[in-house]
C-alpha cells in the first residue's frame, strides 16, 4: 500500500510509521511526506529514510481552497491508498476531506470526543482529569469529529504539568498509529458512514 503522510513539525509519529513499514509491521510504504511548513525536522526524517518529501507552504496561496486544491494534486500524484495526518496543523476544506473520504486518518492528543482543538493536555489538567490519552479517527468535515477507531489512555498524576502529560501521550501515539495503519493496510478497517468498522477475524 502507498501511504502519504502530512506533517507540520517534528514528525515523531511519522517516524513511528516509517519504522513500522521498515520492520514489516505495516504492509505498506510511506511514498511521500508533505509539510505545510518549510524546514521542519519531519522533512529531514523523510529525507533520511529516502522518502520523497515536499514543503508546500500555505503562505504562497491566496485562499484555503487554492492551497487544498494544490495539495490534492500533489498527494494524488503518489496514488496513495491511505493519507495520514501526523501533526498536520491545518484545517482542511470539505473539498479535500471528501476527496480522500474513507482513506484519511488523523491522530488527536485527547480521548475524543473530549478536548477537540488545541492545548488538549493543559485542558485535561485544568479539568482535573485523572485520565487522558489519544485517539485515531477517520477524518470527516467535522474538525476532530470523525469516527474514532482506537484510543489509548494514560494516567494524569496530581503534580503533572502539560509537558509531562504530553510526553506520556506521545509514547502511546507511537504505538497506536502504526497499529491502526497496519489494520488499514490489511484491509480490515473501513469507514462506514459515521462509524469505523474493524474486521476482527
Ligand atoms: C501529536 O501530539 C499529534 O497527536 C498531534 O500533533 C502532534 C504531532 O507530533 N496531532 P509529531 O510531529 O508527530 O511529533
Amino acid at each position: 500500500k502507498s501511504i502519504v503522510v502530512l506533517i507540520s513539525g517534528n514528525g515523531s509519529n511519522l517516524q513511528a510509521v516509517i519504522d513500522a513499514c521498515a520492520s514489516g509491521f505495516i504492509a505498506g510504504q510511506v511514498t511521500a511526506v508533505i509539510s505545510n511548513k518549510t524546514a521542519v525536522f519531519g522533512l529531514q526524517r523523510a529525507a533520511e529514510a529516502g522518502i520523497a518529501n515536499h514543503a508546500l507552504s500555505h503562505k504562497n496561496f491566496a485562499s484555503r481552497d487554492a492551497y487544498d486544491k494544490e495539495l490534492i494534486k500533489l498527494i494524488d500524484s503518489y496514488q496513495p491508498d491511505l493519507v495520514v495526518l501526523a501533526g498536520f496543523m491545518r484545517i482542511l476544506t470539505a473539498g479535500f476531506v471528501n476527496h480522500f473520504s474513507g482513506k484519511l486518518l488523523n491522530i488527536h492528543p485527547s480521548l475524543l470526543p473530549k478536548y477537540q482543538g488545541l492545548n488538549t493536555h493543559q485542558r485535561a489538567i485544568d479539568a482535573g482529569d485523572s485520565e487522558h490519552g489519544c485517539s485515531v479517527h477517520f477524518v470527516t468535515e467535522q474538525l476532530d469529529g470523525g469516527p474514532v477507531i482506537l484510543q489509548a489512555k494514560v494516567p494524569v498524576f496530581p503534580n503533572d504539568d502539560a509537558k509531562a502529560v504530553a510526553a506520556r501521550v506521545h509514547e502511546q501515539e507511537h504505538q497506536l498509529y502504526p497499529l491502526v495503519i497496519r489494520w488499514f493496510c490489511q484491509n480490515r478497517l473501513q469507514q462506514r458512514g459515521d462509524k469505523a468498522w474493524l474486521d476482527n477475524n
